[in-house]
């Protein structure tokens, strides 16, 4: 008997429990903010792994409505995706499921909940999933992760409780009124004059955009979305953070000892603090030389394009936009009546999931998505499972990535290799507009 008890508890996966919790957000004199955390953290406990290594964890769902868990950019079989009703079933209170896949790429990753997403996101359920390379990691002295954020609060520091308000999904999505970063509205860290840092950058906002500068600080993006640049760029104007994307920068810190060096929110006021970073000493003479570009990740080849598969997307709806009609669970309904649904949003003729996919590709087939954004609205469009270059035109194609912002009223187009089986969901990060149309999936075969 005693052996049996040690031995299963050994073989146990990890556990990870949404649940409600209190947390100090707003400033000391206002009440705790009742959140929803993994694991009692808002964001979640840090996930930190090797690249190539198993990550395991057990779902165990802490709260009073059904729950799953995405690993958004993080290449996962189908299975593992966490999206429910097309990768599995959302995990009900009180039950649990068991995530376990290997990561095969090195980068800045983030989990967060997918059912309900508004809301148990907009309430704290995310946090960073960080893979380390296997080889020639970067030279610095401190590996900084920065989850951006923001919250909805009321006067008594509580969140807004509706999280499907029209007037929210049918604009710019959800936009909070308490920015943080790792849930603080003071983020600080000491740092030194001439030290490296690496930046991990994530907007985990539901609909947030975040211009940024840097100030006190020299920095290079060396990967977008968690994949490395061929070469690092250096920062020469405002960085853009649609909801969901990463930025790994390489910074280093030229205030001098006694200054500040800053993160900077461009926000329509002027420049705010997102971190600061007070330098206390100097950590040498001089600076080290320029960074070079992070090892890249295995089997991202882009195929050929002239043979693609092409599927066209339009997107459209919103306010002050001119859908007139769509498909709404595979039913014809003019505008007026898909608002009445809480449908704001369509995209290829439909608002929502439907039962036949935007487009079907066989594996290893190049598929390209020219989209047109026909709504006075941005939207953050990501694609589950594989990552994505954007197609510039003269042949150029931008770097790998997971999430594209597309502005207001701008065509761009992406190009993929359908290389991992199983059914992706493909839709726009600004969490309310997903879940007032803008979802489309993507099947591979
Ligand atoms: Cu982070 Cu379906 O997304
Ligand atoms: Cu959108």
């Amino acid at each position: 008997m005693p052996l049996i008890g040690p031995a299963i508890a050994a073989t146990a996966p990890k556990v990870i429990e949404p649940k409600p919790v209190s947390h100090q957000l707003a400033p000391d004199g206002y009440p705790k903010t009742a959140v929803w955390a993994y694991d009692g953290a808002s964001p979640g406990p840090e996930i930190r792994l090797g690249q190539g290594a198993r990550l395991e964890r057990r779902l165990v769902n802490g709260l009073d409505q059904p729950t799953t868990i995405h690993w958004h950019g993080i290449r996962v079989p189908n299975g593992m995706d966490g999206v429910p009703d097309l990768t599995q079933t959302a995990v009900a209170p009180g039950e649990s499921f068991d995530y376990a896949f290997d990561v095969p790429d090195a980068g800045t990753y983030w989990y967060h909940a997918h059912w309900a997403s508004p809301e148990q996101v907009g309430r704290g359920l995310h946090g960073p999933l960080i893979i380390e390379e296997a080889e020639s990691a970067p030279d610095i002295d401190a590996d900084l992760v920065l989850a951006l954020d923001d919250w909805l609060l009321n006067e008594a520091a509580q969140i807004e409780p509706n999280f499907a308000i029209p007037m929210q999904m049918s604009h710019g999505g959800r936009i909070g009124n308490f920015v943080t970063t790792n849930a603080r509205h003071d983020f600080t860290q000491d740092v030194q004059q001439h030290q490296r840092l690496r930046l991990r950058l994530i907007n985990m906002a539901n609909a947030r955009i975040f211009p940024l500068a840097l100030q006190g600080l020299d920095g290079w993006v060396v990967a977008y979305d968690g994949m490395p640049l061929a070469q690092p760029e250096k920062v020469t104007s405002e960085l853009v953070m649609g909801p969901a994307q990463r930025i790994d920068l390489l910074v280093d810190v030229t205030a001098a000892e006694g200054g500040e060096a800053y993160l900077v929110r461009l926000d329509d006021d002027g420049g705010m603090v997102q971190a600061a970073f007070p330098v206390t000493a100097r950590a040498s003479l001089t600076r080290r030389p320029d960074p070079v570009a992070l090892p890249p990740n295995p089997g991202h080849a882009m195929g050929t394009l002239g043979s693609a598969q092409t599927a066209p997307m339009k997107i459209e709806g919103g306010a002050m936009g001119r859908l007139s009609r769509a498909s709404v669970e595979g039913r014809e309904m003019g505008f007026r009546e898909m608002i009445g649904q809480g449908q704001f949003w369509a995209m290829a003729g439909q608002a929502g999931l439907h039962d036949t996919p935007l487009v079907t590709a066989s594996m290893g087939e190049t598929v390209r998505i020219p989209i047109e954004n026909d709504t006075v609205f941005p939207h953050a469009m990501h694609l589950h499972g594989m990552h994505f270059r954007e197609v510039l035109g003269d042949g150029a194609m931008g770097p790998m990535r997971d999430t594209l912002l597309i502005a207001a009223r701008e065509r761009r187009e992406i190009a993929f290799v359908a290389d991992n089986p199983g059914d992706w969901l493909f839709h726009c990060h600004m969490l309310g507009h997903a879940a007032s149309g803008m979802m489309q999936w993507v099947r591979v075969v």
